[in-house]
């Protein structure tokens, strides 16, 4: 048996323990083990390399990606990528593929798995709104650095008496704002699934200020909307970083967190700063959490290929790892549920 395993979409925490642990498990198999190079990619250009005991040896608390990462679409429209890949998958001669990745990266295994290939996914993404699994690994990673961000920034705010408004990362769901805006004691969290008027933002601290308090920390996803006079809701994506989109349609975020403190100093006349934590959250070396969910995903992964459960995803459900079809995991997102997100407000102002 000869298996591929790439990582594909935007890096994470946890990447090379699930490669270690996919790898380690297959090798116990029997089988020989190809890493292809940046994503999707690497399977369009059959750029791999043998990944034995000595490749993947010293990487499981390094962060990053040792086979490297795009955001290669097979399926982009206009091109026939996925024909080739198909052919290229047949003349290496592989057997199954991991394909490790977030929406975009899956949502091309699970068409490929269609097309005939086959194929396991592993869930990766900081954000966490994939879904048919509790967590994603990378997550907690993610939300550890904004929580210890949040635990400085509020030393500085407090010695200035300064607002601070903190950008995490959060494309379309708020779960990394949320849950480090709970654990870091946020006085407003700012979500994509909650569209804000400015003024209510503003109001929420005027009434803070007005009990003694002389600072607050905002905490703000990358994708949060804001809810305009005119009625309608504009998404982050108005403050573009760059006009151009990439292969799976999407912009650059970042910046909103800008806006909004500009908008709340001059409202409310508090001496405002931002800050955008941006790529920080997915550099650098992941928690013990997603080093084990890692481990125990990648192992996983080749244990259903011995059993040719294909079109799978492994997923994290409770406390055990299963697997679920592919498609349950792509067909929508997992965005933020009103539990978490009620009791987060219970702490606003
Ligand atoms: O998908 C994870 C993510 O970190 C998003 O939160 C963010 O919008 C995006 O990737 C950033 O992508 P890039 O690294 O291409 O700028």
């Amino acid at each position: 048996m000869r298996i591929g395993i790439l990582t594909g979409g935007g890096d994470c925490p946890g990447l090379n323990a699930v490669i270690r642990g996919a790898v380690r498990k297959s090798l116990l198999l029997g089988y020989e083990v190809y890493g292809l190079r940046n994503g999707w990619k690497g399977l369009l250009e059959k750029d791999y390399y043998i990944l034995d005991h000595k490749a993947i040896s010293g990487i499981l608390h390094r962060g990053g990606t040792i086979l490297g990462s795009s955001r290669t679409n097979l399926y982009q429209e206009g091109k026939n990528y996925y024909a080739e890949a198909i052919q290229n998958y047949k003349e290496l001669g592989l057997d199954a593929l991991i394909a490790i990745g977030g929406e975009d990266t899956l949502g091309v295994a699970a068409k490929l798995y269609k097309d005939g290939l086959n194929i396991i996914g592993v869930p990766k993404t900081i954000d966490n709104d994939l879904n048919a699994t509790d967590y994603t690994f990378g997550f907690d990673t993610a939300v550890n650095i904004a929580t210890e961000a949040i635990d400085r920034l509020h030393t500085t705010a407090e010695s200035h008496n300064r607002v601070i408004v903190v950008e995490v990362m959060g494309r379309h769901a708020g779960w990394i704002a949320l849950h480090s805006g709970l654990a870091g004691g946020a006085d407003i969290t700012l979500i994509p699934e909650k569209p804000f008027k400015l003024d209510e933002v503003c109001n929420v601290l005027i009434k803070r200020h007005g009990r003694g308090k002389s600072f607050s920390i905002v905490v703000i996803a990358e994708g949060a909307k804001i809810h305009t006079e005119d009625g309608t809701d504009k998404d982050g994506s108005f403050i573009l970083q760059k006009l151009e989109k990439d292969a799976f349609g999407h912009v650059s975020l970042g910046g909103i967190g800008n806006i909004v403190s500009d908008e709340i100093e001059r409202r409310t006349g508090y001496e405002t700063r931002a800050v955008v934590l941006g790529h920080i959250q997915r550099g650098g070396t992941p928690t013990a959490f997603d080093r084990v969910l890692g481990s125990r995903f990648g192992v996983k992964a080749a244990e259903l290929i011995e059993k040719e459960e294909f079109g799978k995803m492994t997923s994290l459900q409770g406390s055990h790892i299963v697997s679920v079809s592919l498609d349950d995991a792509v067909g929508t997102l997992k965005t933020v549920d009103d539990e978490i997100y009620k009791t987060a407000e219970t702490f606003f102002g």
